[in-house]
């Protein structure tokens, strides 16, 4: 089994550089089969999530041809069947946009229930109230969602919940249905915004994404083109906790600071040091920092794929913070792990009540999801002494070159074979 093997306590410093956003990725790769001429995307981040959706869009007929490490070109064309069922399929959250894609562009689609991390209960009610207003019926069996329309017509949609997947999910359905739909109550998340900008790149008629209203006009056909993925917001959001935690000092690059706001004015209210520049922003901690009051809300509130770094680095600060998730139920399952190495954090309903720590210390630790998992690995870099964080496949989904990019920085982390003791004995020669 792979591991990151970590030793802790050196300071991050100097820079990194953010990729594409992956959450974006999903939805433009699953969008670009929507045209019938080669759409060329760059800026895709090179994680385990884009790998699976790129090969289940292949297995339908799809033609994807990998350009380099960062740039891919598709073709919808030559697809061939509207049923996705693989097992990989089924492991991540972005393959629902399948439905929406499929459905739009040939009016039926049959695709495995997505997995994605276990954080909650996920439901995706609000996909299939738009797909249905939009003229499809929609069935589960066998583990599908089967979605079929003689034809698609626009619609008046109220969201229940601002959801990321239901909105980018009917706008994908909605670009290509007769007439003009709204989406009400939609999601504003950058990456719903993205991929808006992508649909209309292709032809499509978007207005409205980022805002309280979506307004959409079908057209018959999308035609190819050339588009770049937006920057992770979450990946830069990570090493900006990161770095405060470490009390270290980064230039992180190739960001839109506009999209990191929630995060930078917590950090600043914890005493952290943030600088923006126009593609970039600079974080600095050189002390303890203190307490806060975190709730996670739908963009442009404090995203709930931050939580758990930020309940990381709180772990570390001075004084008692309460953070609240408000969008998925069970997501404070990493903190028995924490706790393992030596945070004081309890649990309650939806809170984490947080007694700040002077110092964590290194453990043997069990990454429980993607975001989770680099929070485990925020908090062996900040810790005393040599953290292992098994069942690294969950933060490969979503982190390109995570050691590579922390090696840059300073810091010691490596990705070995949890067997290999001569792997790990070496490690231990180097940073020592
Ligand atoms: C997406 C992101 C995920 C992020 C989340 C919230 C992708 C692939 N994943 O997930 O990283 O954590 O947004 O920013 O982009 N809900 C319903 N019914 C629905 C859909 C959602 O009740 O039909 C609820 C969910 O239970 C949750 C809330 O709405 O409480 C938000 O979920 P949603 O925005 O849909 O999250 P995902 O698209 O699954």
């Amino acid at each position: 089994m792979k591991q990151y093997i970590i030793k802790g306590g050196t300071p991050l410093r100097g820079e990194v550089v953010i990729g594409g956003a992956k959450n974006a990725a999903l939805g433009i790769i699953v969008a670009a089969i929507m045209a019938d001429e080669p759409v060329k995307i760059e800026n895709l981040p090179d994680v385990d999530d884009v790998r699976v959706l790129l090969d289940a869009i292949e297995g339908i007929g799809a033609i994807v041809e990998r350009i380099d490490t960062h740039t891919v070109r598709i073709n919808g064309a030559l697809i061939n069947d509207v049923n996705v069922d693989e097992d990989a399929i089924r492991k991540i959250r972005g393959s629902y946009y399948l439905v929406g894609a499929l459905l739009g562009k040939y009016k039926k689609a049959m695709v495995a229930l997505p997995g994605g991390c276990q954080i909650g209960s996920r439901p995706i009610d609000q996909h299939i109230k738009g797909f249905e207003q939009l003229g499809a019926e929609v069935t589960i069996h066998h583990g599908k969602i089967d979605a079929r329309a003689e034809a698609l017509v626009g619609h008046h949609i109220y969201l229940d919940c601002p959801s990321v997947g239901a909105t980018i999910n009917i706008m994908m359905a909605a670009c290509m249905a007769e007439g003009k739909t709204i989406i009400e109550n939609p999601a504003k998340e950058p990456h719903i915004v993205d991929v808006a900008n992508f649909l209309n790149s292709m032809g499509a008629n978007i207005k409205g994404a980022g805002t309280d209203a979506i307004r959409i006009r079908g057209v018959e056909s999308l035609h190819g083109s050339e588009y770049s993925i937006i920057p992770d917001q979450i990946e830069a959001g990570t090493y900006m906790l990161a770095v405060a935690a470490t009390r270290g000092d980064v230039y992180i690059k190739n960001v839109i600071p506009k999209h990191l706001e929630a995060i930078t004015a917590k950090l600043i209210e914890i005493g952290a040091q943030v600088e923006e520049f126009d593609d970039c922003v600079h974080v600095k901690a050189d002390h303890r920092l203190g307490y806060a009051n975190v709730k996670t809300m739908p963009y442009p509130g404090f995203p709930t794929d931050m939580q758990p770094q930020m309940t990381t680095l709180l772990a570390l600060s001075q004084g008692t913070s309460i953070v609240t998730e408000t969008i998925f139920e069970t997501r404070f399952k990493y903190v028995g792990e924490l706790r393992r190495m030596g945070a004081n954090i309890t649990v309650e309903g939806n809170a984490a009540f947080i007694t700040g720590v002077e110092g964590l210390t290194g453990a043997q630790v069990s990454a429980p999801d993607l975001r989770a998992g680099a929070a485990l690995v925020m908090a062996g870099l900040a810790g005393e002494g040599y953290t292992y964080v098994d069942q690294i496949q969950y933060i490969e989904r979503g982190y390109e070159n995570f050691a590579e990019k922390i090696r840059g920085m300073g810091g010691h982390m490596e990705k070995i074979d949890s067997e290999d003791e001569r792997a790990i004995r070496k490690f231990k020669m180097k940073v020592s």
